[in-house]
């Protein structure tokens, strides 16, 4: 855990982070944020949206996304996030986030957007037809953290450079309308073995729903024999599991899978090299595959359960979009009289 936001503000602490409602969710997807969002919740006030703002810059299926966003609030739930004590809620319903958004684009530079790594893998070679919405992505992520003045965000590490834009983008407005501290730098929360979970058969591309083969990622509903399939077919070498980090070096998918077996059980990768250390992957893999199933499936199981009743999840989200909009209403109403908008008097 990093230290608290920069001393010079005086706000309350915040976490806040999100996912995007496409396609399912992954073990990169719990093991570097949703796992996360569930401790957190012990020592912060938690706010965890479902960014369908987000997800359209991609163009999913109208008839599919507001079920697919339902189904990633089944999985905040089913992780552990607690519906009561934090906050779960759809990005749409607060409007404040396209609002602040606008106001953001006008503080971002189009040099800061031009250097996102994302949008350039994302639009490939094609970047003059992408949309203007795929380009000003992070800038309506860094609305998302800043409409709640959040101080910390628990991300992968995919997300390094979109939390840096995000500080960007809050030290210029401070500067801009001469607002000393009026936003947060936003912390990001990025450290430890889950926050870089890479693909099952190529240690050097991450683990992620956009792969077109299924065997390169664990999905959070996939059930104890798809696990064991996946990982006895992952992608290894002749070696045994080394005794030490330093055996590690130049193994990158070695050191991928046991990233996720201390992730999963919340040990260290030292802790797993001890354990295994010596061992062959006939030993390690089955061991590893038992330990994925023991966390996901209970939590797939509450998923399917969940997702059986759309009308309980609508309720949660419908309370937690209120609860949203208490804390981002005041703020942007604040953000509307530092930029000068008319107020009727
Ligand atoms: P998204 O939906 O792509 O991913 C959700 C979260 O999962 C993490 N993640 C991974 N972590 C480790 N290894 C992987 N292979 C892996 N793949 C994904 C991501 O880092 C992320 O934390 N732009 C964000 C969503 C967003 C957001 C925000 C996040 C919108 N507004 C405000 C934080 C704060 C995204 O696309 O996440």
């Amino acid at each position: 855990m990093t230290d608290a936001a920069p001393p010079q503000y005086k706000g309350p602490q915040r976490v806040f982070s999100g996912m995007q409602p496409t396609n399912g969710l992954h073990l990169g997807n719990y093991l570097g944020a949703l796992q996360k969002f569930v401790r957190l919740q012990d020592q912060y006030e938690c706010i965890y949206c479902i960014v369908d703002l987000h997800a359209i810059t991609t163009g999913p299926d109208p008839k599919e996304l507001a079920n697919r966003s339902r189904e990633v609030a089944a999985a905040y739930v089913a992780a552990g996030v607690d519906p009561k004590r934090s906050t779960i809620f759809i990005q749409s319903a607060v409007r404040e986030h396209s609002e602040l958004a606008w106001v953001f684009n006008c503080v971002a530079r189009m040099g800061w957007l031009e250097r996102m790594t994302q949008f350039k893998d994302k639009a490939g070679s094609h970047a003059e037809r992408s949309s203007v919405g795929l380009f000003a992505y992070p800038v309506l992520q860094a609305a998302d953290i800043l409409l709640y003045k959040a101080t910390h965000v628990p991300v992968g590490e995919d997300q390094k450079q979109h939390l840096e834009l995000s500080r960007d983008i809050a030290a210029k407005f401070n500067k801009d309308y001469n607002a000393p501290n009026f936003f947060p730098l936003p912390e990001p929360l990025i450290q430890g073995p889950g926050a870089r979970i890479m693909s099952l058969r190529e240690g050097t591309k991450k683990m992620s729903k956009s792969d077109p083969s299924d065997m390169t990622r664990i999905n959070m509903t996939d059930d104890a024999d798809a696990i064991l399939q996946k990982i006895k077919k992952a992608t290894t070498d002749s070696l045994p599991v080394p005794e030490s980090k330093e055996g590690l070096a130049g193994r990158a998918e070695v050191e991928n899978l046991v990233g996720i077996f201390a992730a999963v059980t919340e040990r260290t990768v030292e802790d797993i090299l001890t354990e295994f250390g010596g061992k062959g992957f006939g030993v390690f893999k089955p061991a590893l595959a038992e330990a994925l199933a023991a966390k996901l499936s209970p939590i797939a199981a509450e998923m399917r359960r969940l997702n059986a009743d759309p009308g309980a999840l609508d309720a949660i989200l419908k309370y937690g979009a209120d609860k949203a909009r208490a804390v981002a209403q005041p703020i942007m109403a604040e953000v509307r009289d530092v930029v000068g908008f008319w107020r009727a008097g």
